[in-house]
């Protein structure tokens, strides 16, 4: 389908341009003055009266004797005298390609139209400043008249908008008169017409072609609006259903009725009612947070039997982002989270690392919000285009996206999570560390959420819902504490060594010897991927209990600290870290460092309660 789009893209703009210059050229026909348009300023229509003896006339017959084959002879009167013109080969216009003899109808002479009888016939038809610059035979093409296909002589005069008066050369007949006024007129004929190559006439290859483009975008169009069709992009509310549910807690206690669209999963409809359920994966169907209990006749999807015995399916739980308001009367909510739907406005954007960015978002209309910790959002990404490198990317980090083709894409609208990256309370500014997804190969769009988000307009706003509070701390936990993080794992961890830096009161001034110690074990690629590195750097200098633990999986040689990955250095560190019973456990990395990480600790008898993980994968 991608190369439909292209086709559609390339035809639209090839048939947008031309559709401006139509209204535009469409306007001036509307405003200009007709006479000038037509290079009849000077124009002189006077009629010139002629008397003729006819019975003087030579015989016709000596005509046809005298002069080669002829279609036809016929009188015609010019500067007063009268002529016969000889048609030998004629046209179906009157510009078209003609041959004729003039021939003086008494004397049986054929006469030639000279520059000095050119001039004559050229003044009789005019009526402004009676100068002439110059007289001069002109072979086809003309461009004044691009439809004139025999040679004519051309008179120019002398005044302010340059009037050249064209008689043909063979029958003087006025071809017409042409000044400033037409020549502007026809550029503008041209532009609509599309006569390009001034041919005068819109009968023309230019034509042809444009009416080919466009079938070919109304072609691409139809086909793009049936596939889009098909994926689910067209939502008509018009056709879509209202479906009165009657709500329950989970103690079956009434919480009313709520009108939900049958186009809309039961998750995102009940976010309509404000009315947020926990989710991790938003609406994926991996996380099994979303659970609500509706009528077991319900058919069960994939992800509903993974996350539910038999016995729970039978009674009639479903994850509430598989399933729609068709069939479902009633719905009992198990968990409801506190989370509401926010408009943020983005006020800053800036990178943190060749592949990151830092995100500043204002709420809008709300004073403050409050957050533990390690929460997230969910943002709302409209359908929207995108693009594989990151628009307005700083000189200097450009050398770290040479590998990345450029690839313009289209994508659906979808919802994404991302943890907050500063633990504040009350506060109406929410700061995310987002890493732009880059595409394996060019067959396979990137990241959509990171690359809108990252490329979002300062002063854009966009929907969020949350915080959701799924991944947290214990404020008053003595416990040894290891973060684990790599890559864009750096957010929540980051916000949670903050707050618990903060509860410590260890600052530079005073140093709380009794505070729990903080390792931090964080993996990045490369030096210039290890996010915030000197704000560590400085903590673990100045707090005694904070431990930071870089390492890089494709250091350089300048690289002095540890080489590898973040969770083999906690396995190198893991036995000295204190006593294993003593140690919560934060994690939030890429799925192989999580799955490496659960295995080490499993290993170690480290028990499920004393890890917590956030799992954006
Ligand atoms: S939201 Fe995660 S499974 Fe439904």
């Amino acid at each position: 389908m991608p190369w439909i789009r292209k086709i559609h893209k390339w035809a639209s703009l090839i048939v947008g341009i031309q559709f401006l210059l139509w209204l535009l050229s469409g306007i001036f026909f509307n405003l200009m003055d007709h006479t000038e348009a037509a290079g009849h300023t000077f124009r002189s229509h006077a009629h010139q009266h002629v008397e003729v003896n006819n019975n003087e006339f030579v015989e016709l017959k000596d005509l046809a004797a005298n002069f080669k084959a002829s279609i036809s002879i016929a009188p015609t009167y010019l500067l007063g005298q009268a002529y016969y013109l000889l048609t030998h080969e004629k046209g179906l216009y009157k510009g078209f390609k003609n041959h004729y003899t003039l021939v003086d109808a008494y004397t049986g002479e054929q006469v030639v139209i000279d520059s000095v009888f050119a001039a004559k016939l050229a003044k009789q038809s005019y009526n402004g400043p009676s100068e002439i610059s110059s007289v001069e035979l002109m072979q086809v093409p003309i461009e004044d008249f691009p439809k004139q296909k025999n040679a004519s002589w051309r008179i120019n005069f002398v005044n302010d908008i340059d009037t050249s008066v064209y008689i043909e050369a063979e029958s003087g007949r006025l071809v017409g008169h042409s000044d400033d006024h037409k020549r502007f007129a026809d550029f503008f004929f041209m532009l609509h017409f599309m006569d390009y190559g001034n041919e005068g006439s819109f009968n023309n290859i230019q034509m042809i072609l444009f009416a080919f483009i466009t079938l070919w975008l109304s072609l691409t169009g139809l086909i793009w609006t049936i596939d889009l069709g098909l994926r689910g992009q067209y939502k008509i509310k018009f056709f879509a259903k209202q479906q009165g549910v009657k709500l329950f807690d989970k103690n079956q206690k009434s919480m009313g009725t709520i009108k939900l669209s049958s186009h809309t999963n039961l998750l995102d409809g009940l976010i309509e009612h404000d009315i947020a359920l926990p989710s991790t994966c938003g609406g994926g169907g991996t996380c099994g947070r979303c659970k609500v209990m509706i009528n077991p006749i319900v058919k069960t999807t994939s992800a509903d039997y993974l996350h539910f015995t038999d016995d729970e399916l039978q009674q009639g739980y479903r994850l509430a982002c598989q399933h729609f308001s068709n069939d479902i009367e009633n719905m009992t909510l198990i968990d409801v989270t506190d989370a509401k739907k926010h408009t943020l406005v983005l006020s800053e954007s800036s990178f943190v690392s060749p592949y990151m960015k830092e995100l500043r978002f204002k709420v809008i209309g709300e004073s403050s919000l409050s957050y533990k910790a390690g929460a997230f959002m969910r943002f709302f990404i409209p359908a929207a285009k995108g693009v594989s490198i990151p628009l307005n990317l700083p000189e200097n980090l450009k050398p770290h996206w040479h590998h990345i083709e450029h690839l313009e894409y289209e994508h659906l609208g979808c919802t994404r999570s991302y943890s907050l990256a500063e633990s504040s309370m009350n506060t109406n500014e929410l700061v995310f560390t987002i890493k732009i997804q880059t595409a394996p190969h060019q067959k396979v769009i990137p990241g959509v959420g990171s690359s809108y988000l990252c490329n979002l307009p300062i002063g854009e706003t966009i929907s969020a819902i949350g915080p959701f509070e799924e991944f947290f701390a214990s404020k008053n936990s003595n416990k040894t504490m290891v973060m684990l993080g790599a890559g864009s794992g750096m957010a929540p961890l980051k916000s949670l060594i903050e707050e618990q830096m903060t509860l410590s009161k260890q600052t530079t001034n005073g140093v709380d010897t009794n505070a729990a110690h903080i390792h931090f074990f964080y993996g990045a690629r490369a030096e210039s991927d290890l996010l915030y590195a000197e704000q560590f750097y400085q903590l673990a200098v100045n707090n005694e209990h904070f431990h930071y633990y870089p390492t890089l999986s494709q250091g350089n040689d300048d690289w002095l600290g540890a080489t590898g990955y973040a969770q083999q250095i906690l396995a190198l560190n893991l036995d000295n870290l204190g006593d294993i019973d003593n140690i919560e456990f934060y994690l939030c990395g890429p799925k192989s460092m999580m799955t490496e990480t659960m295995k080490l600790l499993t290993a170690k008898g480290v028990k499920e309660n004393a890890i917590a993980f956030d799992d954006f994968s």
